[in-house]
Order: C-alpha cells, then sequence, then structure tokens
C-alpha cells in the first residue's frame, strides 16, 4: 500500500521541516528494485526512505540516533507497515542493526551526514547561535558529553585544536583563550553566551556574510557527536553488508567529510593516485570492493540551491560494491584527525 504522497506532510502528519538534498540523484543511484533491502542511516524527517520505499516494493532499514526524529517517524512506519523498519542507533555499526533485524543481503545504503533542519531550528537543542539555548548539541541528547561540557572542561589547548581541525578556524588559539578565561568567571552553558565569547574575541569581523561563531559552533557539534569517527564507521560497516552491485550512496555537507568519503571510495576502488599522500598502496592481490559511481561526485544544480539554500554545499558521491571481500580501510588513511577524547558529562547536567 502506498502511503499519504502529499509533499507539504513531514512523517508525523505535520509540516515538513527537512527538505531532503540531492534526492532525485539518491534515488536514481540507488535505483530501488522490488524485493531490494536498503538502509537509510539517516532517517532524519524519513525524506531517503519514503522516496525509496515509494519507488519500489522494497524493504528499508533506517537508523537514526535522535530521539525525537524516531518519535517523529513512528506515522511514516505506521503508514509502510511491514516495510519500513526504523531503529535506535548509530551507522557506524549498522551492520550490527542488519543482523539484528534479521537480515542477509543489502542492496544499498544511503548516508545523508550531519544535521536536519528540525535539530538545527530547535533552539532548544543547542546546535545555532541564531537563538538563544542550552549549549547541547547531542544528537541523541540521552547520553554522553554536551557542548557545555565540552567548552567548560576541555584544556585550552585541545579545544583550540579541536576548534582548529574541525573548524577550519584560523584563529582558534585566540577563541580557546578566550572561552578559558570566560569560564573562569562562570560556566559557559547558553549558545548565545558561547557566540558573544566567540565574537568578542574576533572583533567583530565587519564585513563578512558567516557570523563569527559559525566555525566554531560546526567544530564544536562535530566533536561533541563524534561525526568523522562515525562516518569512517559507517563507510566500513556499509563495505561489509553490501551485497555485489549494492551501491554506497553518501551526500556530505562539509569539505572534512566529503574528503573522507572520496579518500574511501580511492582506497576501497583501488585507486589511489593523487587523493592522499598518507594513502598505502594496496597490497598486492587485493582486489577492489568497491566501483566509483559518478566520478567527482555530483553538486545540486542552482534550482536546488535556490529553492533549498542549505543544500549549497551539498556532494553526493557513490559506489557500487564488487565481490571481493572486505577489507576495512584505516580511519588514519581516511583522514581522520586524532583529537582529546570527549570530557565526562557533567552529572545533572547545567541547567
Ligand atoms: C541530514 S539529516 C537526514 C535527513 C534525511 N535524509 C531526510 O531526507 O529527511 C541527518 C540525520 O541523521 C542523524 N544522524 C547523524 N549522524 C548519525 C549517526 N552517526 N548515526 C545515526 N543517525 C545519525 C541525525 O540525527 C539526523 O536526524
Amino acid at each position: 500500500m502506498m502511503a499519504d504522497r502529499d509533499p507539504d506532510r513531514g512523517v508525523a502528519g505535520g509540516p515538513a521541516r527537512h527538505v531532503p538534498v540531492l534526492l532525485p540523484e539518491v534515488l536514481a543511484t540507488l535505483a530501488p528494485r522490488d524485493g531490494g533491502i536498503y538502509v537509510d542511516g539517516t532517517f532524519g524527517a524519513g525524506g531517503y526512505t519514503r522516496a525509496i520505499l515509494d519507488a519500489a516494493e522494497c524493504t528499508v532499514l533506517a537508523l537514526d540516533r535522535d530521539p525525537q526524529a524516531r518519535e517523529a517517524g513512528a506515522a511514516l512506519v505506521a503508514a509502510y507497515a511491514p516495510r519500513l523498519i526504523l531503529r535506535a542507533g548509530c551507522f557506524s555499526q549498522l551492520d550490527d542493526h542488519v543482523a539484528a533485524a534479521g537480515l542477509t543481503r543489502v542492496d544499498g545504503v544511503a548516508l545523508d551526514i550531519g544535521v536536519s533542519s528540525m535539530q538545527l531550528d530547535e533552539a532548544g537543542r543547542g546546535f545555532s547561535f541564531m537563538e538563544d539555548g542550552p549549549l547541547d548539541m547531542r544528537m541523541d541528547p540521552q547520553g554522553g558529553a554536551s557542548a557545555a561540557d565540552v567548552v567548560n572542561a576541555l584544556p585550552v589547548q585541545e579545544l583550540a585544536r579541536v576548534i582548529r581541525v574541525l573548524g577550519e578556524e584560523k584563529r582558534a588559539g585566540a577563541i580557546a583563550r578566550a572561552i578559558v578565561r570566560a569560564r573562569d568567571t562562570a560556566a559557559i552553558t547558553r549558545t548565545s553566551a558561547l557566540a558573544e565569547v566567540v565574537s568578542a574575541a574576533l572583533g567583530g569581523r565587519r564585513g563578512e556574510r558567516k557570523h563569527p561563531a559559525t566555525r566554531t559552533f560546526q567544530a564544536l557539534r562535530i566533536y561533541v557527536n563524534r561525526e568523522l569517527d562515525e562516518l569512517a564507521g559507517g563507510l566500513n560497516a556499509a563495505e561489509r553488508v553490501l551485497c555485489a552491485g549494492g551501491r554506497l550512496v553518501v551526500v556530505a555537507f562539509h569539505s572534512l567529510e566529503d574528503r573522507m568519503v572520496k579518500r574511501f571510495i580511492a582506497a576501497a576502488s583501488g585507486k589511489t593516485g593523487g587523493t592522499s599522500r598518507h594513502q598505502p598502496l594496496p597490497e598486492e592481490g587485493e582486489a577492489p570492493t568497491f566501483k566509483e559511481l559518478h566520478r567527482g561526485g555530483l553538486a545540486p544544480g542552482q534550482g536546488e540551491v535556490d529553492a533549498n539554500p542549505r543544500a549549497r554545499s551539498a556532494r553526493l558521491r557513490a559506489c557500487e560494491r564488487t565481490l571481493a571481500p572486505a577489507r576495512g580501510i584505516a580511519a588514519t588513511v581516511l583522514g581522520v584527525p586524532e583529537l582529546a577524547p570527549l570530557p565526562e558529562a557533567r552529572a545533572g547536567g547545567w541547567q
């Protein structure tokens, strides 16, 4: 049975707030077929999942680490029963979820890396400097260190490294020192307080289109959610579960993440030249586990960017699984930086 296809309705029957990015391209690449099994590792508002389920009489195992996304997805699960399985979890463990769901082969994996519009826009989640909220940024608020734990606990040099590497922020040292000075007076627990500290440290760079705190917030979000480790884990888990001919489609919004996907595809497809000087040559006899599709990746057209400005930095990369046994590509080869371990979460939080 086909579910309600009204494009103005969200998965829970309310307004759809997250517009799926590069959706026609994702769908054309996955090419869902009747009887196929697909993993959507980043369910979000269910945009990809719904399109896959509408394209063929197939099954989708969807994952999201965010309890709010899963709660909003319950209506979609009911509408497509029994073809949609929605589970709590991280895509770095997608092969475990496939096994736990009793699925034996996977024909396609889609990963839409990053945060959803719902997460960004809801001040209470603490991802944005545009509105005041608790300094949280956890996609799964039920566990682990929050952004407040990080800014109030990390030693200055470690903090500077996180902001420099994950935010690609040149003045990370000045920002980290300003954060440490501020927290010596009072803990930084609100997004507005952090945004003010960062803006003051950078002296309010005039004439720039971006808010001065953009890069710092991005760095903290990626760090708090261990997004680069997750991506490395997810790519390798996809290599383990996909059947021969199965396709992996990844949409990334950040240059660090896109570079990792590019390196993964280059290493797995045996094309080692030119992507990374750290990339070792494949061992003799190691057959490629993937074949690259869409050489160089796909970017959204101007029409999509005009309609959805959040799509502007998106890049889709894809590859097709071969028969060769999975070999795993090390995180260091993919360029995952070494950073300080996340601090302990403060008992009772900061509010
Ligand atoms: C960009 S949104 C996905 C939007 C979705 N493609 C759609 O069309 O509605 C990313 C979602 O993936 C989730 N997510 C991010 N990293 C994750 C991870 N490592 N494991 C599981 N879910 C993750 C986030 O909580 C968020 O809901």
